[in-house]
């Protein structure tokens, strides 16, 4: 039984309702009268509550928060609230130019404004496509308000010839069909198309799907409704619940520092293995701990995480999609499985008030097609490996998604099973990549190591999703499917490919991928967690000199004014990809 709220406690009252500022106090009120709002409800001590509104016509994933929206309101108002709602810059995945990476630090900035600076004691985030769930949880970390994530849901499950189609993944395939003339431009088209048959975000476990069980998992959305497909009757009740609960949560004064803990975050990353969740995961969550205050060094990726097993059998991992995930159990069903295996901090606080544990203790697995039990998973060791050496100081890989075609052709020297060794070709950006890789000058064959380098926060602003490359088209046909890829950008949640991500300091940071050539020859050993590229430390500081002679590592020029300011801010991926300084300000709603 919650609290009953105190009124003098009310951030808002200090707008609404100071006798100290009679003066302000009539401005604000007034303004807010405008609509209708009346004095009685704007000065009876009721709470004000914002809804983050993330969706709009510009970001498909989460246009169904318009809707779900009013529901939130009904909860709000039923538990004696006041709802005043309000955009967020939209960030839509696919939509974006050059890349929606740009827009998560753009929208945190937008949203920490707001909470701070208008009238609110408690806020819903409309979370959903994959960085609009990351931006909504650094801001509300960084003010501290009362805060709970609902998220939209997942599109239902896409088809084409009776088999499931996933969104973001089956482009991967169409691609390699498309290449290898199996399908015409027409057919392509239809078949992406099919995997978006519905309102709400990716049906398959891409970073949306991944970072919306993550919000769940760290206790900031309800139990239960991370998973609920967009369309189901089961989102619109979850939305009237969390509008109800966020007064609650008022009344309680449960802040996001009360929720985001170390343990919390230990709890995701386990979850996140477990799911199979997205290379993306790691940015995202390195960005919310800064912005709370938690230390989460890129090394508790493997630690916590690359032993626990993947339960999950969705697309691109495993077969199935967002309609099954939510029939078979969703989050707090993999969470009980890891529970029972000690791996899950049960004390951790939630945004129900209740701990993770009493929340998903006991809740079955209801299709062990899609979630299995914990004794008979999908793979082992499903998390990520951290790798450094002098190519990078850090950078993850997902090896569970190595495919046995790829352990034959690169891992099978039974007197170095984890190591392999190549020549380098190096493509500097997508750009060069689209231009040269079906070029049979370019000189892949089927020993070569593919990098992307000028592809990460600064380089290619924002950090492009390009990492996995396929091989040219005339090794395809040949039936090499893969070849090892390296590089400072990201990679889609969706896709399937066996990269070493995220590299950390990039190339335009002057990290060791600028010195690298063509021709150069690497050796990754994923046993030792190492990638090097294997030439003289003397040659290097060779070329390191040369190329700071130069002038650096060249990138594009700036398109946008934001380019140009998030280039100068933005850190780097192993830390965050946070603007760094605004780490500083925490709690900013509490002084
Ligand atoms: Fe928005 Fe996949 S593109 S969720
Ligand atoms: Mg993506």
């Amino acid at each position: 039984m919650t609290a009953p709220l105190d009124p003098t406690k009310l951030r808002s009252r200090a707008w609404f309702d100071n006798p100290a500022n009679i003066d302000m106090t009539a401005l604000y009120l007034e303004r807010y009268l405008n609509f209708g709002l009346s004095l009685d409800e704007l000065r009876s001590g009721k709470p004000i509550i914002g809804i983050a509104q993330s969706g709009s016509d510009l970001s498909p994933c989460n246009r169904h928060h318009l809707v779900l929206a009013e529901r939130v309101r009904e909860g709000v108002r039923e538990m004696g609230g006041i709802v005043l709602e309000f955009p967020v810059h939209p960030i839509q995945e696919t939509g974006k130019r050059p890349t929606a990476g740009l827009d998560r630090n753009l929208s945190y900035l937008g949203l920490v404004e707001v909470l701070y600076g208008y009238p609110l004691d408690g806020v819903v985030l409309t979370i959903g496509c994959d960085k609009t769930t990351p931006a909504m949880l650094m801001a509300a970390a960084t003010v501290n308000i009362p805060a709970i994530a609902l998220s939209v849901g997942p599109m239902l499950n896409g088809w084409h010839k009776g088999e499931r189609t996933g969104s973001g993944t089956i482009v991967w395939k169409a691609r390699q069909m498309l290449a290898a003339g199996e399908i015409d431009d027409a057919e392509f088209i239809r078949l992406v198309a099919s995997s978006a048959p519905s309102t709400g975000y990716c049906n398959t476990m891409g970073t949306a799907t991944t970072m919306n069980s993550l919000a769940e998992a760290l206790g900031m959305s309800l139990p239960g409704s991370a998973a609920i497909p967009a369309p189901y009757r089961d989102r619109q009740e979850v939305s009237y619940l969390t509008g109800k609960r966020i007064v609650e949560m008022v009344a309680e004064d449960l802040k996001p520092s009360d929720i985001l803990t170390r343990d919390a975050f230990h709890n995701a990353i386990k979850v996140n293995s477990a799911i199979g969740g997205s290379t993306n995961a790691p940015i995202h969550l390195a960005a919310i701990a800064r912005h709370i205050g938690v230390d989460l060094p890129i090394k508790d990726w493997e630690e916590q995480g690359h032993k626990v097993p993947l339960l999950v059998n969705l697309q691109p991992a495993g077969e199935y999609l967002g309609e099954d995930y939510y029939r078979a159990g969703g989050v707090p069903a993999v969470v009980n499985q890891l529970m029972e295996q000690g791996l899950i901090a049960e004390d951790a606080l939630t945004v129900n008030g209740r701990t993770m544990g009493d929340n998903c203790r006991g809740v079955a697995i209801e299709d062990e097609k899609v979630i299995r039990p914990y004794g008979a998973p999908l793979k082992e060791e499903a998390g990520f490996i951290v790798l450094s050496g002098n190519l990078f100081d850090a950078a993850v890989m997902k090896t569970s998604v190595i495919s046995p075609e790829f352990r034959n052709r690169y891992l099978s020297n039974p007197n170095d099973p984890d190591a392999f060794e190549g020549p380098a070709v190096v493509f500097d950006g997508p750009e060069d990549y689209h231009a040269r890789i079906d070029d049979p000058a370019t000189g892949i064959t089927p020993e070569t190591l593919l990098f992307m380098r000028g592809a990460g926060p600064i380089g290619y602003p924002g950090a492009a999703e390009v990492v996995n490359m396929r091989p040219p088209a005339y090794l395809i046909t040949e039936g090499v499917h893969a070849l090892p890829c390296i590089g400072d950008g990201r990679q889609s949640g969706t896709s399937g490919s066996p990269s070493i991500l995220n590299a950390s300091p990039e190339a335009a940071a002057m990290g060791g991928l600028a010195l690298l050539k063509t021709g150069d020859r690497v050796r990754v050993d994923l046993g030792k967690g190492t990638a090097n590229v294997l030439i003289s430390d003397a040659e290097l500081a060779e070329r390191r000199a040369a190329l700071e002679a130069a002038g650096g590592y060249a990138y594009p020029a700036s398109q946008t004014p934001w380019q140009e300011i998030q280039r100068s801010v933005v850190g780097q991926m192993s830390t965050g990809a946070i603007l760094e300084g605004a780490e500083k300000y925490q709690r900013i709603a509490q002084t």
